[in-house]
């Protein structure tokens, strides 16, 4: 194989896994290949997204921080039980199918007898992680089976907040939004942004192109721009659900939000043969001094 372009190299990732980390004039990202995720993302200020503090690095499995994909199911699957949350996307050995300068690295999924069995839908996936001043990561899913299918998806961001009392997410109002955490209930934001003050898990649909995360304790606000996302989820897991997650300790919630950018629910995406789908986010960051 040829050597990897400036600004790509191939590491092994903390648990000996393969990973590639890009490197650019404002940071560095790294990616494993299990589940194409992205673990780490340092700009001159710090690491940006989140880990838990105890962190597992093994095979077929996802770390509890960065950002985890969810394909092609969010949440439990409708109808098996024995079936992982989130679909299977994290779990997989994806491959790296192109490095390009910039930098940016490619890697792909397919279906094969092992997924056809949890879902039974002939797909490539894609997904593209690039560094510049932004971090883009963009999830390309192609139907390459010969009937329409339905998936959901997220780029499931633990983004490091410092202490989530103080942090706010910008950009909802007026989004409406089904609360996980509260059996379902529903509202809508109006005129304030989200904060948090207690387990929150709340799915909105219909959410605007831009969210912005402000982090005082961190002194940092991140701008997230997507493009082909129509979902979004705002998590904190508060004290109590903390304790029944793999790789967290009991003080864990406080350090961490998720926004998920996602196409989820009514918002699942149709892909009739052929036909492919990206949902791409891109990350700046603001930081004072
Ligand atoms: C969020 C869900 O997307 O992911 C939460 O809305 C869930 O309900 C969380 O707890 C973490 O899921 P998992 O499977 O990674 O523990």
């Amino acid at each position: 194989m040829a050597p990897p372009p400036d600004g790509i190299t191939h590491l092994a990732d903390p648990g000996g896994r393969a990973a590639i980390r890009l490197d650019a004039a404002g940071g560095n990202a790294v990616v494993a290949a299990t589940g194409a995720q992205v673990l780490s993302w340092r700009t001159p200020h710090g690491e940006m997204l989140w880990t838990a503090s105890r962190p597992e690095y093994a095979a077929h499995k996802p770390v509890r921080g960065g950002v985890p994909l969810v394909f092609p199911w969010f949440g439990d699957h409708a109808a098996r039980t024995d079936l992982p949350a989130h679909g299977f996307a994290r779990n997989l050995e994806w491959r790296v199918a192109a490095e390009h300068a910039g930098p940016e690295v490619v890697l792909v999924a397919e279906h094969d007898a092992t997924t056809l069995a949890m879902w039974p839908h002939a797909f490539r996936a894609q997904l593209s992680v690039a560094l510049a001043a932004e971090l883009t990561i963009a999830m390309t899913v192609e139907n390459r089976g010969d009937a329409p299918f339905r998936f959901e998806q997220a780029l499931h961001s633990y983004f490091a907040v410092g202490d989530v009392a103080t942090a706010s997410v910008h950009g909802l109002d007026g989004v409406p939004f089904v609360e996980q955490a509260r059996g379902g209930e529903v509202g809508a934001d109006r005129g304030t942004p989200v904060r948090f003050a207690g387990e929150t898990d709340r799915i909105y649909q219909g959410t605007p192109d831009t969210l912005v995360l402000h982090a005082p304790t961190l002194r940092r606000t991140l701008r997230l721009r997507t493009q082909g996302a129509r979902s979004a989820i705002v998590w904190n897991p508060w004290m109590t659900k903390t304790a029944r997650l793999s790789q967290m300790a009991p003080d864990d919630w406080r350090a961490f939000c998720c926004i998920e950018s996602a196409n989820v629910r009514e918002h699942a995406v149709e892909l009739a043969p052929g036909q492919r789908h990206t949902l791409a986010l891109h990350v700046a960051v603001a930081q004072e001094p």
